[in-house]
């Protein structure tokens, strides 16, 4: 059953193949969704656009979300181009390299700045820009992580920014709700990819999921693909303001099992 047939959805986010966005924007499109892809410059253009002609021709814009300029012209460009939204998918997140390891309290100004902007204001502005092309009853949807209310080591500047992020979920869910959108964070579980590689020791965070989640696995971008299929779908038609986790159940352990005991 494809539960996406004749709705729209924007997907920001993918850098390149391994990207989480590259894989929710798969399985949209396997549920029948039709696609726009927001693209943060030169650099990721080629992949974006092999994707894009793959995934039905689907337009792509490219967007700094960093600048209001460049969302303002998003908006007038999805407008004439594309039309309206059914769903939208912000999977973006940066900090500086220095900021994801050593110690939390070294973090500067203008680290911080830059990160929470792009992490989580981002969400703000899309949904600002973006508002009225929302159809009533779309599906907005934002990835996050565990490190937003639990210590992660080395996780560190990004922790906050998606604390940040998923307070601005709950708030966008009820200025939102009043017209039946939905507003969610997906808290995925660690998954290889450009961004989580900069994280200080991130191999190692894989090989601990792996041993103590009640799954005893890793999580995949395609897991995280088939959540967002569900979220922006009416099955998901009463959950709004809500963190759902798809890490293979890591976030519910209040103790690990030694190592000499793992499976
Ligand atoms: N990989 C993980 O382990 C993991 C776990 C939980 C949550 N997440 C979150 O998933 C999301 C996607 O990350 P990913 O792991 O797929 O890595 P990724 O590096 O493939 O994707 C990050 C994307 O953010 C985009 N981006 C950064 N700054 C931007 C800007 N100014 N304007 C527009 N786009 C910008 C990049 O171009 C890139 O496509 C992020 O929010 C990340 O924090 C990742």
């Amino acid at each position: 059953m494809k539960l996406l047939e004749g709705r729209t959805a924007l997907i920001t986010g993918v850098a390149n193949r391994w990207s989480i966005a590259t894989a929710v924007a798969r399985a949209m499109h396997d549920h029948g969704a039709r696609l726009a892809f927001v693209y943060q410059g030169e650099r990721v253009r080629d992949e974006v656009q092999k994707l894009a002609a793959e995934l039905g021709g689907a337009p792509s814009f490219e967007c700094d979300v960093a600048s209001d300029a460049a969302l303002a012209a998003l908006a007038q460009q999805l407008r004439a181009a594309f039309g309206r939204l059914d769903a939208v998918v912000h999977s973006i997140a940066y900090a500086n390299k220095e900021d994801l390891g050593g110690k939390v309290y070294q973090t500067s100004r203008g680290g911080f700045n830059t990160s929470l902007d792009v992490s989580a204001y981002s969400l703000i502005a899309l949904v600002q820009h973006l508002e009225t092309l929302l159809n009533d009853g779309a599906s907005v949807m934002a990835l996050t992580y565990l490190g937003a209310t639990a210590i992660v080591p080395n996780y560190n500047l990004m922790g906050i920014a998606k604390a940040a992020l998923e307070a601005a979920v709950r708030y966008l869910a009820y200025d939102l709700g009043e017209r039946g959108i939905r507003v969610n964070a997906i808290s995925a579980g660690p998954i290889k990819t450009a961004s989580a590689r900069q994280v200080a020791g991130f191999s190692k965070m894989l090989d601990k999921v792996k041993n103590a989640a009640p799954l005893r696995r890793n999580v995949t971008a395609e897991d995280v693909g088939a959540t967002a299929v569900y979220l922006a779908s009416d099955l998901a038609a009463a959950i709004t303001a809500d963190v759902h986790f798809v890490d293979a159940g890591y976030h519910a352990m209040g103790m690990y099992p030694d190592p000499a005991d793992a499976l």
